[in-house]
């Protein structure tokens, strides 16, 4: 049977750079499958992985918020004799803005790919994991707390964090673990689509980290079975406070 990485939201940022990193590390992973919606990003990241490593890519173009697209995955492994080694659910997007001025499609459309997708891909590739084998879900700091201004998006965060750290527990003991990824701002594309209707608050912009540094951290992690991976110590600091401060005190901060 050989042994894959799944990897969605590959054409940019996070997804992209796990999947480079995978290929240089995981020496047991014979092929890559990179998912998201943009061809032309993915043939150029096949061509990398390529360049740095010997394993076969496989190239998916497919829109996760689309049940259709989502059949097509499971439909796919159903006929495959793979094993997943690892699964990074990394595609994923947030809008910032009050709830009332960011569009109705919007919201909805945050909870469907940051939600609703990572839990299908997550259902579909779970009675293919390997023993032992690592799922890595993209949640975010946001998911520590609820944020206004960004209100939708952390709700979709908190659900990932939510689902991972049960999940986590469920699998103890069957060789699958999963870590859920808490970064705060970290720069790539996903503040293009962000900032459409409102601005980062500009202290955040002090906070912003490499991709390659959150996910060496995050591999690092899910390689030592860690329930959650928070790179930085500012972010860590900030999960500290939210657990020891009333939510609602820190919340005055907010507006
Ligand atoms: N950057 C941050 O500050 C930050 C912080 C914490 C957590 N995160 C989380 O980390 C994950 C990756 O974000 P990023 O920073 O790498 O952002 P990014 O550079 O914008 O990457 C997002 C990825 O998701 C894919 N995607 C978007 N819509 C999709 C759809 N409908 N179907 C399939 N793929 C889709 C995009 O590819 P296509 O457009 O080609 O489909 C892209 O590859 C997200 O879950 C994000 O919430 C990011």
């Amino acid at each position: 049977m050989k042994k894959i990485a799944v990897i969605t939201g590959a054409s940019s940022g996070l997804g992209r750079e796990f999947a480079l990193q995978i290929a240089r590390h995981y020496k047991t992973v014979q092929e890559i499958w990179i998912i998201a919606r943009r061809t032309d990003r993915l043939d150029n990241l096949k061509k990398e992985i390529k360049e740095i490593s010997d394993k076969t890519v496989r190239v998916l173009t497919l829109d996760l918020s689309k049940q259709s697209d989502i059949d097509f995955y499971k439909k796919l492994l159903e006929r495959q004799h793979a094993g997943i080694r690892v699964l990074v659910n990394a595609a994923g997007f947030g809008v910032m803005g009050h709830v009332d001025k960011i569009s109705y499609e919007d919201s909805v459309d945050m909870v469907d790919l940051n939600c609703r997708a990572l839990i299908a891909m997550t259902h579909i590739s779970l009675p293919y994991m390997t023993y032992p084998s690592n799922i890595i879900n993209m949640a975010s700091s946001a998911a520590f707390m609820p944020q206004p201004s960004f209100a939708v998006y952390a709700a979709t965060k908190s659900l990932v964090l939510s689902f991972s750290r049960a999940l986590n527990q469920e699998m103890a003991g069957k060789g699958v673990t999963v870590t859920a990824v808490c970064p705060g701002p970290v720069d790539t594309e996903f503040f293009d689509r962000a900032q459409v209707y409102a601005q980062m608050i500009p202290v955040k912009k002090y906070f912003l980290v490499k991709p390659e540094d959150v996910v060496r951290k995050a591999l690092t992690d899910a390689y030592h079975g860690k329930e959650m991976s928070v790179y930085g110590v500012a972010m860590n600091a900030f999960r500290g406070l939210t657990s020891v401060i009333p939510t609602s005190v820190i919340l005055k901060f907010f507006n």
